[in-house]
């Protein structure tokens, strides 16, 4: 596979000044509060068991605090996105606060040497998108572009690294084909649409923010799952392993990297589609990694397969039940890495409230990128603090910092140091690093 910008005269990614990226993520809904948008419309219909998010953990007011967590925990780097329904709550209507507001957050992770990694689209839509220009519609093309603008003009050329979307794929799959988050459709056609508009969101994103800062980088943030079939000899488990691995995680690696897409969701729909303006938009492939999933097939539900977290390699279970299955991160880093582009872990982490897991959680995944042989030039950790998971609500535990949503206190977790120490390490000069281990001096 080939892709277009890497053989164009600007060097967009890695930055020459920090080669390597280390740090925490975060994203809008899950720890600002007060957000009117789709999900809490969601959740006020009661169609999510994850309860309402509320406050959630008021990052919207302590953001700064929250900037300076993520550098006492030795960060280099902060992933957050933008809430599109508090920049444009009504159509063509954009709130200049808001927009203000994210200026500061950028402007204070620039006071702390923290490199700014804005998301535009982490889930979530202002209450009227999906009445007005939903995904299936050309519109909602329009509608993104015009939103990335806004924020690109109010964030102007302090962002250097820009992730237009967050999951395509798991979005168009939980929102679009299963029903199960906004805006609720189970829908083939209309998830196939969806995923050829987002996809084209990204492109024409890409672009904007290209014409107001040339040097900034374009990511996607794609989730990445490793699969294993539950009865390993059985044939049929293990090509259901292969078709998921290619639909799943492959598929759109190749769309950004060839601009052409074409894979099956079962049971009978074709995502298939060509947008030769997609390699040339992308500078750097970005991987949410979490568990792996044990598949088998014939399934009883409505998808061909069954699958199930298992405790295979005996690394135990995450509290809300995901395998920790970090060796399996380097294949998958391998397949990201096929495209031809950069490769940045943009999210990674547990739900681990006891805190036992998650340092060598964080020591087993910098083994894995480092024996995946390729050259990783970034890491998150989902997530900076406590926060509402989307499906869960506030009960798995995945921050660095636990936060008392009573006093909505920070505090840091022992983890921090490992998280800390890892970074020393991963952002340590590459060539140094080579010496200390060909013992060359
Ligand atoms: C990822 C999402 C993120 C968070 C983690 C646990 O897929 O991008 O928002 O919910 O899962």
């Amino acid at each position: 596979m080939t892709h277009g910008s890497q053989g164009s005269s600007v060097a967009r990614f890695p930055f020459p000044d920090r080669p390597r990226l280390w740090g925490a993520a975060v994203s809008h809904y899950q720890v600002e509060g007060g957000d009117e948008c789709d999900w809490s419309d969601w959740e006020r219909r009661g169609l999510t068991r994850g309860g309402a998010c509320g406050a959630a953990v008021d990052s919207w007011s302590r953001y700064e605090e929250d900037a300076a967590l993520a550098r006492a925990a030795g960060a280099n780097a902060f992933r957050f996105s933008i809430s599109w329904s508090r920049v444009e709550p009504f159509p063509g209507v954009f709130d200049d606060h808001a927009l203000a507001r994210y200026a500061r957050l950028v402007d204070r992770l620039l006071a702390l040497d923290l490199e700014p990694v804005a998301t535009l689209f982490h889930y979530t839509h202002p209450l009227w998108f999906h009445r007005v220009s939903p995904w299936t519609s050309t519109d909602s093309v329009k509608r993104f572009s015009r939103f990335t603008r806004a924020v690109v003009g109010a964030l102007g050329d302090r962002v250097r690294f820009w992730i237009p979307l967050n999951e395509p794929l798991v979005f168009v799959l939980a929102g679009y084909y299963d029903g199960q988050i906004p805006p609720g459709l189970s829908d083939g056609r209309s998830a196939a649409r969806a995923f050829d508009h987002l996809l084209a969101a990204h492109a024409e994103a890409a672009a904007i923010i290209r014409e107001v800062n040339p040097q900034a980088a374009i990511g996607v943030a794609h989730n990445m799952m490793a699969f294993a079939p539950e009865r390993p000899r059985h044939w049929l488990d293990r090509l259901l392993v292969r078709a998921t691995h290619h639909c799943y995680n492959r598929a759109t690696v190749e769309a950004f990297a060839t601009g052409r897409w074409d894979f099956r969701l079962p049971p009978a729909t074709r995502l298939r589609g060509r947008r030769d303006d997609l390699p040339q938009s992308l500078d750097v492939f970005g991987v949410n990694f979490y568990s792996r999933l044990h598949l088998r097939c014939p399934g009883r539900a409505r998808l061909v397969g069954d699958f199930t977290y298992r405790d295979a390699s005996g690394r135990g279970f995450t509290d809300n039940g995901w395998e920790i299955a970090a060796p399996s991160l380097a294949p998958l880093l391998r397949d990201a890495s096929r495209g031809g582009f950069p490769v940045v872990v943009t999210e990674n982490g547990l739900a681990d409230t006891a805190d036992r897991l998650r340092g060598p959680f964080i020591e087993e995944h910098m083994a894995a990128i480092a024996a995946s042989g390729v050259d990783v030039h970034g890491y998150f950790h989902w997530s900076l603090l406590d926060n509402y998971e989307w499906l869960d609500g506030f009960g798995p535990k995945f921050g660095l910092y636990e936060v008392d949503r009573a006093t909505m206190e920070r505090r840091a977790r022992p983890s921090v140091e490992a998280f800390r120490r890892a970074g020393e390490q991963f952002t340590r000069n590459p060539l140094e690093n080579a010496r200390r281990l060909t013992g060359c001096t």
